[in-house]
């Protein structure tokens, strides 16, 4: 079967699968299968396909029908500057994510050495895009799964920073390393209720521990603004990643918690999403 064949075969069947985007992605499973450019597998459709990579192609068809998200099934996803090694282990990396990158370069100037600390850090999108753009900063990154961690040791090695990234497998509430200037984090922060009307590419295929902050949404935000209180030094900055609706109460704990809010930021849609906030005592 020749390319232009495939993808109108692959294409008809997403949609009727409801898959949101059944043309790219299948132009993107083809450019996976052939291991060419979507652009290289589009200008030669009428390239013939391998029987061998028919049945590569038809068995990564059939893991996007059940929903599978395309980050999980080509290995990887672009973030900030930079491709990020994906699996089922990890929480896909988000546009809406490189806000608190964005943001923390503007409290990390270019020639200073900080001490940096990721909570949560899944894929290392967050540190590994900070360490890229701060070289002379060093840095811990902590998560409570092994696997996640496994993996964003792959992506520190993908990107020559796995001498400059120290990582734990750990709960946050018991690391016990102090004097951090800057700690960043995108905890889990979904409550239970949405979390059950999230898309089934989210809710049935990304990790629930990625996702889920407790009931309220608030377990998780809550555990690290109390436990940075401990690790940062007098004047270390926090910078978080919200829900849309966290602002409020995310504020209040902070406050309630000893810090000053220096900026609330939102996102390309227009949505709190960032809070940078101070350490005060
Ligand atoms: C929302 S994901 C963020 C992943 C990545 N930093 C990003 O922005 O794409 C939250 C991460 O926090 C980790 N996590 C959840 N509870 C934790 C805890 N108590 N201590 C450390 N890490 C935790 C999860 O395993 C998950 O990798």
């Amino acid at each position: 079967m020749i390319y232009s064949e495939i993808l109108k075969k692959g294409s008809n069947f997403l949609k009727k699968k409801k898959i949101k985007n059944p043309y790219l992605d299948t132009e993107l499973i083809l450019s996976k299968v052939t291991n060419k450019k979507r652009e290289e597998v589009l200008l030669n459709s009428n390239y013939k396909l391998k029987n061998k990579d028919i049945t590569k192609f038809k068995n990564y068809l059939s893991r996007r029908c059940e929903k599978e998200p395309m980050a999980y099934i080509l290995g990887y996803k672009h973030f900030w500057k930079s491709k990020f090694l994906t699996n089922k282990s990890v929480l896909i990396p988000r546009p809406d994510t490189e806000l608190i990158v964005e943001e923390t370069l503007n409290h990390l100037p270019l020639e200073k050495s900080k001490k940096i600390l990721d909570v949560g850090t899944g894929s290392g999108c967050i540190i590994v895009s900070l360490l890229k753009e701060r070289p002379k900063c060093s840095a811990t990154a902590i998560d409570i799964s092994k696997k996640a961690i496994n993996v964003a040791k792959i992506n520190a090695k993908l990107h020559q920073l796995e001498n400059k990234i120290n990582f734990v497998n750990m709960d946050i509430d018991k690391y016990k390393s102090y004097n951090y200037d800057l700690i960043v984090s995108n905890p889990p922060y979904i409550n239970s209720i949405d979390l059950n009307r999230l898309d089934d590419d989210i809710k049935f295929h990304e990790p629930t521990l990625a996702l889920s902050g407790g009931s309220d949404g608030f377990r998780d935000l809550k555990k690290v603004i109390i436990k940075s209180k401990k690790l940062l030094k007098i004047k270390g900055k926090l910078i978080l990643e919200i829900g849309h609706r966290q602002k409020n109460q995310c504020s209040k704990i902070l406050k309630e918690n000893g810090y000053y809010i220096n900026q609330i930021t939102k996102d390309l849609s227009g949505k709190d999403r960032c809070i940078v906030s101070t350490k005060l005592q």
